[in-house]
């Protein structure tokens, strides 16, 4: 292995884009499938992993939704969890921030408590086993209409201590950041953080709707941020985050290929980029696979993984001196 890709196994890295059934891996899916009685339209776990092809965000989707039908219990949601955390032990992922997709599971039946209580004895064990400190973000489905949001938004209140930030995803196109403007501002009045998938395959407007109307925290994905020269400015100049997932972008479609990847544009612009995983199990790696193939396909190089690495703890909702041991540490193996 090449030394940039050691140094990269190395680094002490954070997570701020991830799905957390978008880590469901094909034998976990199958298991889960048995241990619940749920029919799955694979006959075996080879077969899941040959039905991922896409040719666009809904194509990944259809199978997202149909895959985390699996998920009925607290254990299931528990199991999980850990078995992403055990990744982020084993890739020496020391902080994430999870998505979760509450609508996702109310939507079949599975209620609240359920999710929320095995998603979080997972974190809570990780803190205290394995070192891993995390927040969740809690997703709106954005091909799901507001006021369903605003119902979500509700049921999520007597969990608010254990929810950092909300955010937006699902269907980009046809669905504007301008459609949830009110359940974000519900949400900021509560006290939460906000973030939105925007420019993935939405128009640089949707970027701006983001900031502007849904005053967002960190915009994820962002990649069409690239074809205004004003947005890329101003993103720069606020240093806004990107969280921007290069293993998505090649299965979905988002760059025809990796070698074609923006990540080094991103920073030569002064954007403030970091790498993540998005939907580990379906788009073929985790945080360090993303990292590797970057250094293949488009020759990162050693100060630039710094920089994606620093991005990546900076653009965080840790506290400003937790951030700081963060940041000191990785300075000091540079
Ligand atoms: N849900 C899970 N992964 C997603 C992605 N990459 N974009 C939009 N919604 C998602
Ligand atoms: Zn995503």
């Amino acid at each position: 292995m090449s030394e940039l890709k050691k140094l990269v196994e190395r680094l002490p890295k954070a997570e701020l884009h991830i799905h957390i059934e978008g880590s469901l891996e094909p034998a976990m899916m199958f298991e889960l499938a048995e241990r619940n009685a749920v029919s799955l339209p694979y006959p075996d776990i080879e077969s899941i992993a040959n039905a991922y092809n896409f040719n666009c965000l809904q194509d990944f989707l259809d199978l997202y939704y149909k895959g985390m039908s699996v998920l009925q219990t607290e254990q299931d949601f528990y199991d999980l969890t850990w078995a992403y955390l055990l990744r982020c032990h084993q890739q020496n992922v020391v902080h994430c921030e999870i998505f979760f997709d509450p609508q996702g599971h109310t939507e079949r039946g599975i209620e609240f408590q359920v999710f929320m209580s095995g998603i979080c004895a997972a974190l809570d064990k990780a803190k205290t086993d394995l070192g891993i400190s995390s927040k969740l973000i809690m997703c709106f489905l954005r091909h799901l209409d507001e006021a369903d949001a605003i119902a979500t938004l509700q049921s999520a209140e007597p969990y608010l201590d254990r929810i950092t930030a909300v955010g937006l995803d699902s269907s980009e196109l046809g669905r504007p950041p301008r459609l949830f403007q009110k359940v974000f501002a519900n949400a900021a009045e509560m006290g939460l953080k906000r973030v939105a998938h925007a420019g993935e395959e939405g128009p640089p407007e949707y970027i701006y709707e983001a900031l502007d109307l849904l005053n967002v925290d960190r915009i994820d994905h962002g990649n069409r941020s690239l074809e205004d020269e004003a947005l890329v400015q101003r993103l720069a100049n606020e240093k806004m985050s990107l969280t921007v997932c290069p293993l998505s972008n090649l299965r979905l479609a988002v760059v025809k290929e990796l070698h074609d990847h923006p990540i080094r544009r991103m920073l030569a612009l002064g954007l403030n980029a970091c790498v993540n995983s998005d939907d580990p199990a379906y788009f073929g790696g985790y945080m360090n696979e993303n990292f590797h193939t970057l250094i293949d396909a488009v020759d990162l190089t050693r100060d630039e993984i710094f920089q994606l690495v620093l991005n990546g703890f900076e653009s965080s909702f840790l506290s400003r001196a937790e951030k700081q041991d963060h940041l000191n540490r990785i300075k000091s193996m540079r």
